[in-house]
C-alpha cells in the first residue's frame, strides 16, 4: 500500500477500530473459542474488541493463524490483518544455543544466521513479530534472564543486538523468510536492584545513556520495526509510563518511529507499583509515553475512550499509534498478503530440517568457551579409558530456558546416544552418576520438577560412579544447571551447581585427577571449587538442539572450541554484579594490601574475565603498533598487532582491542572494549590484524550530558582478553 492510501485508512476507520489496533489479544483466546487446542483463558475481551484487535500472541500453528487471520478479515469493519508475535529466542522448532552463548562466539556473522534461520522456521509458521532481541546490558549472574542478553559489554551488546535485527528482519520485511524484530527490554531491565526479578532500577542518567542505551539504539538505528517497554521502574518511574525515555530519547533524539508494545500486562504491573489502579489513568501514563500497543491486558480498551471523553489526550495521539501500526503491517506486506508466507507444508520440510540443523550443529563449536585446559587434557584421545559421568549424559533436553517449542524438548540425541552411535566398541564407560537435582533444592517448590527422593539410590549412583571413574584415565562429568533454570523468573542467590552434583563431583575428583567438566548452565556460575579440581572445564551453556552432537565432537577433537566469555565469571555470589573496566579507584587491588579495594576475602576480579576463552592451540601476540602519536577530528588511527599461532593445531583466536581514557572531566572505565576481530590462523603462521578508530570511538556523556571526546591521553590494548595489560599510548587532541 502507497503512505497516502495508508492515510486514507486510518482517516476512514472508527476510534473504537483504532483502540482495538492498540491491543493485544493473546492467542489462548482462539484455541478456546475456534475449538481447537488450548487451555482455557479467563478472557474479557468483548466481540467488539476481538474483531478490531490489531495484534495476537502465543499462536503458532500455520493453520491455525491463516483460520484466525481470514475469520479476522472477514469481521473487521476495514478488513485489517492481524500481527502474530511470539518469542522466538533462540529459535523456534530448531533451538540454537541460548543468546547469551551466541554472543560468546564474538562472531556478529554467526548471530545473524541463527537469527535468518529462526526467522525462516518462523515465517514459514506465519509469524509475523519475534519479541527478540533481548539487549538489556547484563552484569549480574543471579538474574535468570542473562541467558537471553549477550552479557556485561556495551559495545559487544550493540554489535549484536543490530546483527540479531538484520538476521529476522533480512533485506527487508516484504521478503520471504524474514520477520519483524522487537528489541526489548526498554530499558535497563538488566540492572534490577541486585538480580531480584521483576526489582527496581536506580541509576544515573549519565550511565544509563553511556552503558545502557546503546544497544537498543543499535536496534533501532538497524530498523528493528518494534521495541518493548520494560517492567522495571527507573528511579521509580515505571518504564511503560518514562515519557522521557519513550517521547524524549527514542522518538525525540533517536527519531525512532517503529511501533512500541507493552511488556505482558505492564499496565497492570504499573498499577502493582502503586501508580494507579485505573484503566483511564495507566493508559494515560502510557499513551503520553508514546506506548502503541498494550500487551494482552485490554485496558487500553477500557482506558483510552474515557481519555478521549474526557478531553485528557487528543484522538492525534490515538491516530499516531495506530499509524505506525499500520505502517509496520504495511511493511510485512500484509496489506496484499495477510497470509505473508505462512503455509504448514513449507514449515514441515524447513522446520527441523537438516539446513537448520546444521546451522545448530555448527553454532556449538563457535559458542561453547574452553574455560581452562591443563595438561591438554582435551581433546581427548579414542584410545585412552574415558569415563562419561553426569545427569547430563542420558539428557535429551540441551535446550535451556525459553526454547522456541516446548514440545521438543525430548525429542534431541543424549551425549550418550551420540557417543555409542559414534564408539561403538563397548571401550565406554558411563553413568549418570546421580539426577540433575536433588530433593534440597529451592527451585523444586514452585516448577515440581522430578528429583532425587531416594537416599539409597543417591548412595547407589554416586558409588557406581566412583568405581567407573577409577578405573579410567579420564573423567568427562557433564554437569550444571537445570535446563528450566533460566529465562524469566529464574533469580538466584546461590549460583553453584545443584548440591547433589557437587557431591558427585567431590567423590569422583578423590578418585581421578583427571576430571574435564562439561558445564551446562545460563548464566555465569560460581565455579570456584570445581575450577580448582577440575583440569579441563568446557562451558557448553544450553547448546541447543545439536548440542550432544556438537558437545561429543568438540570433546573428540573433530572441532574445537571458540568461544569466549561476554559475561564475568565469579569467585563468589557476593562479587555480584561483576563485570571488567570497573571505574578506578587510588587503593590497592591486592588482598592482602591493607587499603585494599573491593573485598578482604575475595579478589577484585573474577575467577574468569570477560573475553576469556581457550581452543586447542595457542597464539602468541606482538607488539601493538599505532600508526601516529595523535589522532584528531577527521583522522584515522590503525592500530595493528601481529598474532601467531604457536601450537599443533590450526585455530581461530579473538583478537580484543580495549582502551582507558585516562584522564576526563568524569571518571571512566579502567578498559573499554572497543572493537574485535575472530581470525583463522593455521599453525605455525603469523597474521597481522588492524584495527581503524576515530575521535568517535572515544565519546562519552559528560557531566552536563553532552556527548563529547575530550583531548588527552588513550592508552590502547590489544591482547586475548579483557585482563591483558599490553597498551601503547596516543594523545586524542
Ligand atoms: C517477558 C517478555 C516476553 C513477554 C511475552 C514477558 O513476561 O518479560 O520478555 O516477550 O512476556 O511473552
Amino acid at each position: 500500500m502507497r503512505e497516502n492510501e495508508l492515510i486514507k485508512l486510518l482517516g476512514e476507520m472508527s476510534l473504537s477500530e483504532k483502540i482495538g489496533e492498540l491491543n493485544q489479544i493473546p492467542g489462548e483466546y482462539y484455541k478456546e473459542t475456534l475449538n481447537t487446542t488450548g487451555e482455557n483463558a479467563t478472557l474479557d475481551f468483548p466481540q467488539e474488541l476481538v474483531n478490531a484487535v490489531g495484534s495476537a500472541i502465543n499462536v503458532s500453528d500455520p493453520d491455525l493463524i491463516i483460520k484466525i487471520q481470514k475469520e479476522h478479515i472477514k469481521n473487521h469493519p476495514h478488513h485489517i490483518p492481524m500481527l502474530f508475535m511470539l518469542d522466538i529466542i533462540h529459535g523456534l522448532d530448531t533451538t540454537f544455543p541460548i543468546p547469551l552463548a551466541q554472543a560468546c562466539s564474538f562472531d556478529p556473522e554467526l548471530v545473524k544466521e541463527l537469527s535468518a534461520a529462526a526467522a525462516k522456521e518462523a515465517c514459514a509458521t506465519g509469524i509475523h513479530v519475534t519479541f527478540s532481541p533481548m539487549v538489556d546490558l547484563s552484569r549480574d549472574a543471579r538474574w535468570g534472564r542473562v541467558m537471553e542478553s549477550s552479557g556485561e559489554d556495551t559495545y559487544l551488546n550493540s554489535v549484536m543486538a543490530k546483527a540479531a535485527v538484520e538476521g529476522y528482519q533480512g533485506d527487508g520485511l516484504e521478503n520471504e523468510g524474514t520477520i519483524s524484530s522487537c528489541v526489548k527490554h526498554f530499558a535497563a531491565y538488566g540492572a534490577v536492584e541486585a538480580g531480584r526479578e521483576y526489582a527496581g532500577v536506580d541509576i544515573s542518567e549519565r550511565f544509563l545513556r553511556e552503558y545502557y542505551l546503546p544497544s537498543y539504539k543499535a536496534a533501532c538505528d538497524a530498523k528493528s520495526g518494534m521495541i518493548m517497554t520494560s517492567f522495571n521502574t527507573i528511579g521509580g518511574v515505571p518504564s511503560t509510563a518514562n515519557k522521557h525515555l519513550l517521547k524524549d530519547i527514542l522518538r525525540d533524539e533517536w527519531g525512532y518511529d517503529g511501533v512500541t508494545i507493552t511488556d505482558y500486562g505492564s499496565l497492570t504491573n504499573m498499577q502493582s507499583h502503586g501508580i494507579s489502579d485505573k484503566d483511564d489513568v495507566l493508559s494515560e501514563y502510557a499513551i503520553n509515553a508514546t506506548v502503541d500497543i498494550e500487551m494482552c491486558i485490554g485496558r487500553y480498551y477500557k482506558g483510552l475512550p474515557k481519555l478521549i471523553k474526557d478531553k485528557k489526550i487528543t484522538e492525534k495521539q490515538i491516530d499516531d499509534a495506530v499509524f505506525r501500526i499500520l505502517k509496520l503491517k504495511n511493511r510485512l506486506g500484509l496489506f496484499e498478503n495477510p497470509y505473508r508466507f505462512a503455509d504448514a507444508q513449507k514449515a514441515k520440510q524447513i522446520c527441523r530440517g537438516k539446513e537448520m540443523m546444521d546451522i545448530a550443529y555448527n553454532a556449538v563449536s563457535q559458542t561453547s568457551v574452553l574455560l581452562k585446559n591443563d595438561d591438554n587434557l582435551l581433546p581427548l584421545n579414542k584410545n585412552e579409558k574415558t569415563a562419561f559421568i553426569g545427569p547430563f549424559l542420558e539428557s535429551k533436553d540441551l535446550l535451556g530456558g525459553w526454547p522456541g517449542n516446548l514440545k521438543y524438548r525430548s525429542e534431541d540425541k543424549s551425549v550418550r546416544e551420540v557417543l555409542e552411535k559414534n564408539l561403538p566398541d563397548g571401550s565406554l564407560l558411563m553413568t549418570v552418576g546421580c539426577e540433575m537435582l536433588g530433593a534440597e533444592e529451592p527451585m523444586l517448590i514452585k516448577r515440581k520438577l522430578p528429583c532425587e527422593t531416594d537416599e539409597k539410590a543417591r548412595k547407589d549412583k554416586i558409588n557406581k560412579a566412583v568405581e567407573i571413574a577409577k578405573a579410567a584415565d579420564k573423567v568427562v562429568l557433564l554437569l550444571g544447571e537445570h535446563p528450566r533454570a533460566g529465562g524469566e523468573i529464574t533469580s538466584k542467590v546461590d549460583i553453584k551447581i545443584p548440591i547433589i552434583q557437587q557431591e558427585l563431583f567431590n567423590a569422583v575428583k578423590e578418585v581421578n585427577d583427571n576430571i574435564i567438566v562439561v558445564l551446562f548452565n545460563h548464566r555465569p556460575l560460581d565455579i570456584t571449587h570445581i575450577s580448582k579440581y577440575a583440569k579441563s572445564i568446557l562451558d557448553v551453556w544450553f547448546p541447543g538442539s545439536m548440542g550432544a552432537k556438537g558437545i561429543v565432537d568438540m570433546l573428540f577433537g573433530i572441532n574445537a572450541p571458540t568461544g569466549r566469555l561476554t559475561m564475568s565469571f565469579p569467585y563468589s555470589v557476593g562479587q555480584e554484579p561483576i563485570y571488567y573496566g570497573l571505574l578506578p579507584t587510588d587503593h590497592s587491588t591486592d588482598v592482602s594490601d591493607t587499603f585494599v579495594t573491593g573485598y578482604i576475602d575475595c579478589p577484585l576480579k573474577p575467577l574468569y574475565c570477560f573475553g576469556e576463552g581457550l581452543t586447542y592451540t595457542d597464539f602468541m601476540y606482538d607488539k601493538i603498533l599505532l600508526n601516529s602519536k595523535t589522532l584528531a577530528k577527521g583522522e584515522k588511527m590503525v592500530a595493528s598487532i601481529s598474532i601467531t599461532n604457536v601450537g599443533k593445531r590450526d585455530g581461530y583466536e579473538t583478537v580484543q582491542l580495549y582502551f582507558r581514557d585516562v584522564f576526563a572531566s568524569v571518571s571512566r572505565p579502567t578498559k573499554q572494549l572497543r572493537r574485535f576481530k575472530k581470525v583463522f590462523i593455521k599453525s605455525g603462521e603469523t597474521v597481522k590484524v588492524q584495527f581503524e578508530l576515530t575521535v568517535d570511538d572515544f565519546m562519552f556523556y559528560n557531566v552536563d550530558l553532552n556527548y563529547v571526546y575530550e583531548p588527552g591521553e588513550i592508552r590502547v590494548f590489544i591482547g586475548h582478553d579483557s585482563n591483558t595489560e599490553d597498551y601503547e599510548t596516543f594523545q586524542l587532541v
